[in-house]
Formats: C-alpha cells, sequence, structure tokens
C-alpha cells in the first residue's frame, strides 16, 4: 500500500507542470502582426497551463527609449488593453509590469556575467533591430543586454513555455545557454526553457515588406476603426501588374490574399478567389472588400471590449497591481534560492 502511495507521489510530481510566461514592450498600441504571432497562443495557453504570467516590459521599452519615459507610461495600459481586450483574463493569468518587480534587474546583474560581448553582438534579433533602429556602435547598452533581461523576466518565474513571434527565437536560445551556465557554476536552479511559435505564418506589412511593424508604417492595429481598416486595406499592395480587371493577376507577394489565407476561415471561396484572379476578370476592390470585412469580423469585437474596458483605467491598474504583488512574491522566492546558489546570502 506505501509502494503505491510512494509511486503515486513519484508519477504526479514528474508530470509535465506548465508554466507559462510571455510578454510586450508597452513601445505602441498592439497589431495584428502580435495577434497571430503570440496573442492567440497566450490566450490558449492560460486555459492549460499550470500557472501563466503576462508581463508589460516597460524596462525593455526604455532601452530604446530613454529620452522618452511618456510614451512607456502612457502604452502600459494601452498593451494592457489589447490583451484584454484578446481575451486575456486576470483570473487565469497573472498580469504584471516588470519595473515593479526590482529582482528582475538584480537577477540581469547576475546574469550579465554569465554572456560574452561577442554573444550578444550575434544575437540576429539584436542585430535586425539594431540596423533598423541604425544604432551601429552608437547602440545603448542596455539594448544590446535586453536578452539577458528578457532571461530574467522568464526564469524568476520557472517559466518553462514562451509563446513568443518567430523573431524572438534567438532571444530564447541565448536564455538556455544562461540557464547552462548559471547551472554549471551555481549548482541546478533553472531548467530550459520552451518556446511556443504560431503555426500562422508570419504576417507580412499591409506594403508588402517582410514584417508588420509600428516603425514601419505598414500595421494594422487592434484598436483601428472601420474606416481605418478600410483605408489601409484599400491602398494595400496586390499586383502592380494587374491593372485591368480583366488582366490576368498574381497570388504571391499580394497581400490581401496573403490576409486571406490567414483571416478568412472560408478557404473554398478563397481558392475559387485565387483561380478567378489568375485567370483575369477578378477586380482588386472585390477582394480588398471582402478582406475589409473579414478583418472586421476579427477586430470588431475586439475594439468593442477594448473601448468598455478603457472606461474604468483605474480597474485595470489595479489588476496590474495585484498581478505585480503576486509576481514579486515568486520573485522574491527565486532569489533566496539564487543567493545562496552564488553564496551572497550573508545576513
Ligand atoms: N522582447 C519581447 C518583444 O519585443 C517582449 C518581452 C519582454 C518578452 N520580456 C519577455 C516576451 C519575456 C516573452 C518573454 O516582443
Amino acid at each position: 500500500m506505501q509502494n503505491y502511495l510512494f509511486f503515486g507521489i513519484i508519477i504526479y510530481m514528474s508530470k509535465d507542470i506548465k508554466i507559462v510566461l510571455t510578454g510586450d514592450r508597452p513601445t505602441g498600441k498592439l497589431h495584428l502582426g502580435h495577434f497571430v504571432g503570440s496573442i492567440q497562443n497566450r490566450i490558449k495557453l492560460q486555459n492549460e497551463a499550470d500557472k501563466s504570467y503576462y508581463m508589460i516590459a516597460d524596462i525593455q521599452g526604455l532601452t530604446d527609449n530613454a529620452s522618452n519615459p511618456q510614451k512607456i507610461r502612457d502604452n502600459v495600459i494601452e498593451v494592457a488593453l489589447d490583451n484584454l481586450a484578446c481575451g486575456l483574463d486576470p483570473k487565469k493569468t497573472t498580469m504584471f509590469i516588470q519595473s515593479e518587480v526590482p529582482e528582475i534587474a538584480e537577477l540581469t546583474v547576475i546574469f550579465l556575467n554569465l554572456v560574452t560581448l561577442a554573444r550578444l553582438k550575434r544575437n540576429p534579433t539584436v542585430k535586425d533591430e539594431m540596423k533598423q533602429k541604425g544604432f551601429g556602435e552608437d547602440v545603448p547598452a542596455g539594448f544590446l543586454c535586453y536578452p539577458i533581461s528578457q532571461a530574467a523576466d522568464i526564469l524568476f518565474t520557472k517559466a518553462n513555455l514562451i509563446p513568443v513571434g518567430e523573431d524572438q527565437l534567438p532571444v530564447i536560445e541565448q536564455a538556455n545557454e544562461i540557464v547552462d551556465s548559471f547551472n554549471r557554476y551555481y549548482g541546478d536552479v533553472f531548467n530550459h526553457i520552451k518556446h511556443l511559435t504560431s503555426n500562422t505564418p508570419r504576417l507580412i506589412g499591409t506594403d508588402g515588406s517582410a514584417k508588420m511593424g509600428k516603425s514601419l508604417n505598414n500595421a494594422i492595429y487592434l484598436s483601428d476603426s472601420l474606416e481605418e481598416i478600410s483605408k489601409k486595406v484599400m491602398n494595400m499592395y496586390t499586383d502592380p501588374g494587374h491593372i485591368h480587371v480583366e488582366d490576368p493577376g498574381k497570388i504571391e507577394g499580394n497581400v490581401v490574399f496573403s490576409y486571406l489565407d490567414i483571416f478568412d476561415s472560408n478557404r473554398a471561396e478563397v481558392d475559387e478567389l485565387k483561380k478567378q484572379y489568375r485567370k483575369g476578370g477578378l477586380g482588386d476592390v472585390v477582394i480588398k472588400k471582402r478582406l475589409i470585412s473579414v478583418l472586421e469580423n476579427t477586430i470588431g469585437p475586439i475594439r468593442a471590449k477594448r473601448e468598455e474596458l478603457s472606461k474604468d483605467k483605474n480597474a485595470i491598474m489595479k489588476i496590474l497591481e495585484k498581478g505585480t504583488n503576486e509576481a514579486r512574491e515568486k520573485a522574491k522566492e527565486t532569489m533566496i534560492e539564487v543567493r545562496e546558489a552564488l553564496k551572497i546570502n550573508y545576513f
């Protein structure tokens, strides 16, 4: 009998415990790229995970906005609203603000010793972003080091599953290297983390460029009005060779069709439209009108819920305060372990 109990406990303990953590930089409102890249996954995972965290990465936002703290401050509430409007549920997900958990900064300083400058400069995500922002050698040190602070964001909660956009994979890889170095020097404190990317292909910008981005001016926001959506879709890049309705048109690189592929659930009709478009005789306005209504089906309910929630911003701040207090307790717990491992637990 005792044996059964013993094995029962072992089996229970070895069941994979799923702790999810994800976050956004509060540098602007969130767009459809965030929605298909990671928000949908976080909403789904909050129902499956044993524990789920969502962090507003204001300190990370400051790494390339040091001179503009007001922008970061203002967008904390905006990204919280975006996530809540999409269905993030504060009863299931602990929502917190990074800067209010100072243990993350403490852990970052400890991790800084485990990563070389050469390694930081090699991170493809950081390299891309540095190029896009035109930093060169004048990159703020905090920006170059944000993957280290992101490892601290994740590891203080002992999270092991991170829903992120594809662009963040090198950051996750670097976090796992930090886990390896930490455990080698100081003993087993942290576990490896896994990423979860969405199976939706990366969303291209409305102008047809590789990525949807706020600074690229090619984004459709989760808070856009129907008029804004219509204007953006009407200006979308299609096929520059498709001048007259009767001309045959190209599907490849055609933004309207790439979006229909992702957001239109009626596959059969989309396939039929593609056939007609290729053959000629189908005008851009027809497919654009269809896309407007498809996008409105997705964004309309989010916009409505967002408007409702934004009437009581105090309530949103209360949610964040409660989540932050809880996250902080967890951070204190982890830091006791970390300080012990590093022999810096003096008093
Ligand atoms: N770097 C992420 C982004 O730009 C935001 C982020 C900060 C994050 N900390 C995180 C994502 C921890 C996942 C886990 O989108």
